[in-house]
């Protein structure tokens, strides 16, 4: 039996059809198979390796955590240095009312604590989220989705969740006193990256303190850098109550967390206390390769503060006549075609002639490029030419 067949007979599967990429080996931009076949990656894992992969300074931060300790006990009772050091950190870089952070393992456990939370915060049970959301895949956060077609054999989920159209002002209105929360991306990703028109989360978030709800941001795929700001709200002029990261936190190892005031953290203390305990959240290698990961961000300040001149290129480069749209907010970019079934051929042959695009959940008629931010122009230009042989190979398929 060899690797594939052993990775299909053995390991759990998501789907009939993975993608079934080999890899041997990945630094910077680039995945590596077997006999050095090689991938640009322009996906991030989705929007996980921001830095590229393997980053010397992340690997340099984890070897010296792991000279060190790694589990010491279960989150929240020992005191750690790396957990210590990047909260304050972090929330130095945040507006002044965020200024405490719970760690989680990823998103999803980060949406679990910040459900909670709210629920026990405004003693209320409703829960808003928006249409074509996604926020992770326990059965809380499968709860948020509109769309029940991944998970109607799930069904029920947590009672009490109500959605609203994103972009939708008048469904505002559905925000109301009995809402514990609103949890909403400040941009929607799955749904083929959609943007907020105007002041949509401004109104959002006045309307959550005109009747006493919280607002949630989700900045999991958006966080880091992604869209050419630290945090996608920073750019928005909007400050959640709490704020949810993971992905491109850890430079590639497995943590997130929920940022919020610490009265409003301190609200798991007690009666009764432990309202969300983790074993392994924080965990002291994850945290070192998350503040190396910030370090370089912050002190490289061209990787963020380039991301949309990157993008605004690679966009301009994509003017085929089957682009319909191109979405983005720096290297966070969704390209409609004019035709749904050109998705698919086009992500598989790009992929096989050497470039990781991807699908995203709710939107058949768009594929993702979210590259590592460290992308240079020679490694865009490459990207794009190999797009548009892809272009070139729709042509021949005849489908429009
Ligand atoms: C916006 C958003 N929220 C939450 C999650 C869940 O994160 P994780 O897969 O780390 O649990 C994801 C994952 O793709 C996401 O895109």
């Amino acid at each position: 039996m060899n690797l594939r067949q052993a990775f299909l007979r053995h390991v759990g599967q998501t789907s009939e059809y993975p993608m079934c990429i080999e890899v041997e080996y990945a630094k910077g931009m680039y995945i590596y198979g077997p006999g050095g076949k090689q991938y640009l990656d322009m996906d991030s894992g989705i929007s996980v390796s921001s830095l590229g992969h393997r980053h010397p300074y992340v690997i340099q931060a984890i070897k010296d955590q792991l000279d060190k300790y790694l589990h010491t006990m279960v989150y929240g009772e020992h005191i750690q240095a790396p957990q210590v050091r990047y909260a304050v950190q972090l929330t130095a870089l945040l507006d002044k009312s965020l200024n405490a952070l719970y760690y989680a393992n990823c998103g999803t456990e980060a949406v679990e604590v910040a459900l909670k939370l709210c629920r026990k915060a405004t003693g209320k049970s409703k829960i808003i989220s928006c249409n074509t959301a996604y926020h992770g895949s326990t059965l809380g956060a499968e709860s948020l989705r509109s769309d029940t077609s991944y998970t109607m054999h799930f069904q029920p989920g947590i009672p009490d969740v109500h959605h609203i159209r994103f972009n939708d002002l008048d469904d505002l209105d559905k925000i109301c006193s009995k809402t514990a929360c609103v949890i909403l991306e400040p941009i929607q990703a799955e749904a083929g990256i959609r943007l907020p028109k105007g002041d949509y989360l401004k109104k959002v978030k006045q309307r959550c303190e005109d009747v006493g709800a919280l607002m949630v941001l989700d900045e999991i795929q958006t966080g880091f850098g992604r869209t050419g700001h630290l945090f996608a709200h920073q750019s928005y002029d909007v400050v959640p109550d709490v704020l949810l990261i993971a992905k491109g936190m850890g430079g590639g190892m497995p943590i997130g967390g929920v940022v919020a005031s610490k009265q409003l953290l301190d609200t798991f203390i007690k009666n009764p206390s432990l309202g969300h305990i983790t074993t392994f959240g924080g965990h002291p290698v994850c945290v070192a390769a998350a503040i190396a990961t910030l370090e370089v961000l912050i002190t490289e300040s061209s990787i963020i503060a380039e991301a949309q001149k990157k993008a605004d290129y690679l966009v301009s480069k994509l003017t085929h006549a089957f682009v319909k749209e191109i979405r983005y907010a720096g290297l966070f970019i969704g390209v409609e075609l004019v035709n749904k079934d050109m998705i698919e051929p086009f992500i598989l042959h790009v992929i096989e002639k050497g470039v990781l695009v991807d699908f995203f959940l709710f939107d058949p008629c768009s594929f993702r490029i979210a590259p590592p931010l460290i992308i240079d122009y020679h490694e865009i230009d490459k990207a794009v030419s190999l797009m548009n042989e892809g272009f070139k190979f729709l042509e021949s398929l005849d489908l429009v």
